[in-house]
């Protein structure tokens, strides 16, 4: 029995965002990412077994060496928003949004996710779960090693658990490891729209009871905004996920500031996403509650609106992720990378806080960052490896996929053009 299963070796950088416990990294912190010159990372049993100078290692003690000279080792990405599961496109709306029309407007006239809604109660459970193994494919693909799916295009009870049961399904099926979020309040379902209070209460007392009992769900989400749930209704429905035994976390502020932090505070939600229009009090207790902010660069550039300030919320003190938010209608796109590179030219974040955002702090707000998230022994061995000397190249050469490897849970996953020493 040799010591380890694989041994990632000389690699230029390992990039390990080592965060010796800490659950998040915030501040300064989110600058220091513990990077390991002419490194190696050794994997057992599908974890980290040894990290640090290459030196420290023999290759013979490893069943399969992988030559890293030149290149560059990062923990998996984590995406910790995505609506990964629906039906059908909305390349229509799109052209209508480049046309002129806002996403707002395009909701308000029976378009948007009222119209992924439709199509995805009316599909079959094997077109949703096929539709979504193709797009998991396509994050793996980038480096996407942990993923968080949200429901919220089934809007009544037997769609959002037909949406769960899928995501069930796609834990089974699929590699990346996959977090399942309730969002049943997305949005007020059509047929409710003159009587809010009563999907309020299916959601509260029906769906959040099923979702639990059943462990379809860790978290439970609420988009607050205008058009979508206001702030007392999003309190009722989070109140509901506690009691039930599920941790919260909210869209908040992503076109208004409606409250959506304050509330994400008030519950100590793992993570409020979006975060666009927060103000200075809110983000103050973001802070003191411990969430992370998840900031979706590619919704803002989708949309076409301005970028989140990340500079003010991490000024402030509040642990930062970035993530994807994968949809039909707000980000069609599934590449992590980009989101990395859009941070840094578009919203000032350094590539070194860009780096813990997707990792650390990504996996904090899926609760996770005990098991993934950084390069340390005893975590999980999901690992990229770049061909590229230097993180910085990620980001800075962008559009353009550097990924060579991807090992998850001690597997070789994912092998592009590297041949064997
Ligand atoms: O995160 N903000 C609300 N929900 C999604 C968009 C969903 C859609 O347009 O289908 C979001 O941006
Ligand atoms: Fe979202």
């Amino acid at each position: 029995m040799k010591r380890f299963d694989l041994l990632i070796h000389g690699a230029e950088q390992v990039v390990t965002v080592a965060a010796d416990g800490a659950r998040a990294k915030a501040g300064a912190a989110m600058r220091d990412l513990r990077i390991i010159p002419h490194g190696a990372v050794g994997v057992s049993r599908g974890l980290i077994a040894y990290v640090g100078p290459a030196e420290g290692v023999d290759i013979g003690d490893a069943e399969r060496v992988v030559d890293a000279s030149g290149r560059t080792v990062l923990p998996g990405f984590v995406d910790c928003h995505t609506h990964l599961v629906f039906a059908g496109g909305r390349e229509k709306e799109f052209a209508r949004r480049i046309a002129g029309a806002t996403y707002e407007e395009i909701a308000a006239s029976g378009g948007g996710i009222a119209e992924t809604v439709r199509a995805t109660r009316a599909a079959p459970r094997p077109d949703l779960v096929e539709g979504a193994l193709e797009r998991l494919d396509s994050c793996l693909g980038f480096g996407t090693t942990t993923i968080e799916i949200k429901s919220g295009y089934g809007l009544d009870e037997e769609n959002e658990i037909k949406l769960l049961e899928v995501v069930a399904e796609l834990r089974e099926l699929h590699v990346v490891d996959v977090v399942p979020t309730f969002l049943g309040a997305h949005v007020v379902p059509p047929e409710y729209r003159d009587r809010r209070g009563d999907y309020v209460a299916l959601v509260t007392e029906r769906m959040i009871p099923e979702v639990a009992r059943r462990k379809l769900a860790e978290s439970c989400d609420v988009f607050v905004e205008r058009g979508a749930f206001t702030m007392e209704e999003g309190r009722e429905i989070l109140a509901a996920a506690v009691r039930h035994g599920l941790r919260t976390r909210v869209h908040a502020d992503q076109f208004t500031a409606g409250g959506g932090a304050e509330l994400a505070a008030e519950f100590s939600a793992l993570s409020a996403d979006h975060l666009d229009h927060a103000g200075p009090e809110s983000l103050a207790r973001l802070r003191e509650s411990g969430t992370v902010a998840v900031l979706l660069p590619g919704v803002s550039l989708f949309l076409n609106q301005p970028m989140p300030d990340a500079r003010r919320i991490l000024d402030a003190g509040v642990p930062v992720a970035l993530a994807t938010d994968m949809n039909p209608g707000s980000c069609m796109s599934e590449n992590i990378q980009l989101m990395g590179s859009l941070a840094a030219m578009q919203m000032r974040m350094s590539l070194e806080e860009v780096v813990v955002a997707l990792t650390l702090n990504a996996a904090a707000a899926l609760d996770r960052s005990d098991r993934v998230g950084s390069i340390e022994v005893g975590k999980k061995a999901d690992l990229l490896v770049f061909d590229v000397p230097s993180y910085e190249h990620i980001f800075y050469h962008f559009g353009v996929n550097h990924l060579t490897m991807v090992v998850k849970n001690g597997f070789m996953v994912l092998e592009k053009g590297y041949k064997e020493a």
